[in-house]
């Protein structure tokens, strides 16, 4: 696995226009590369103004939206008009300002049965993948970062986190009092390129415990995300920087 590559900023906004900047380059070169581009979205709050940056210009003409098939790398059981909703939000500050081509935008159902929309999903993922063989490769993947270190629906001491075999799965968070519904390590860890967008203080233990433990710690699910050949990136705020040693970050 390529050592993660840091990206540290002086705070969210600096964060949020960077990352606009890495994840136009990934697509577009993904576009060029292989006539296609399989993005996930990531949810919670954090890619909120990254999302707004892409929906602006010039990334609004400069990508070729309708080309992109578009998936989100996990879901809340709520339906997609709840505020909670990870397709709510992405629509909201994202994908209601360009000209994406809906038949290629795949949402999670989140306001059914969990199990029943991840064996859904599943299938949606294998379809846009179809006559490629192997665990489908997603051309891009953003995630975020908990405080706890769990990232896209992968909680610690979660069922789904030694999930081996299924690529989705519906993943019940006791202390949340909810299912999730979540992309599993195999299919993560097959991804091209992943970033993840992480910024606030109150992250900086778990980005240490992430990209400073040698071995991966079964309690930091985000470490688990070694993709077996792919490319990683941290777009981090200075605060969310701050207990991880200058050397391991590229840019500041
Ligand atoms: C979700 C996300 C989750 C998120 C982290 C960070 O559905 O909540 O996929 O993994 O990225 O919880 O959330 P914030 O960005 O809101 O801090």
């Amino acid at each position: 696995m390529t050592a993660p590559r840091v990206h540290a900023f002086a705070d969210a906004d600096e964060a949020a226009r960077a990352g606009a900047a890495l994840v136009a380059n990934a697509i577009v070169e993904a576009l060029r590369a292989r006539g296609t581009c399989r993005m996930a979205l990531a949810g919670g709050s954090t890619p909120r103004a990254l999302y707004r940056r892409l929906a602006a210009e010039p990334y609004r003409s400069l990508v070729p939206w309708a080309a992109l098939d578009i998936f989100w790398s996990d879901e809340r059981s709520v339906p997609p008009s709840h505020a909670d909703s990870n397709y709510g939000m992405a629509c909201d500050t994202l994908l209601n300002h360009l000209s994406v081509d809906w038949r290629h935008v795949h949402r999670i159902e989140g306001e059914i049965d969990p199990s029943t929309a991840a064996g859904r999903y599943e299938t949606t993922i294998r379809a846009a993948f179809r006559g490629e063989s192997g665990v489908p490769r997603f051309d891009l993947v953003l995630l975020g970062l908990g405080a706890d270190a769990h990232t896209a629906s992968l909680f610690p001491d979660t069922h789904a986190l030694v999930e081996r075999d299924a690529l989705v799965a519906a993943n019940r968070v006791a202390h949340l009092q909810t299912t999730r519904i979540t992309m599993t390590l195999p299919l993560l860890n097959d991804a091209r390129r992943l970033m993840f967008l992480v910024t606030g203080a109150d992250k900086a233990p778990a980005v240490r415990q992430v990209l400073e433990s040698i071995t991966a710690p079964a309690s930091a699910p985000a470490a688990r995300v070694q993709p077996r050949d792919g490319r990683v990136d941290w777009i981090l705020d200075a605060g969310a920087a701050s207990l991880i040693s200058l050397h391991s970050t590229v840019t500041r």
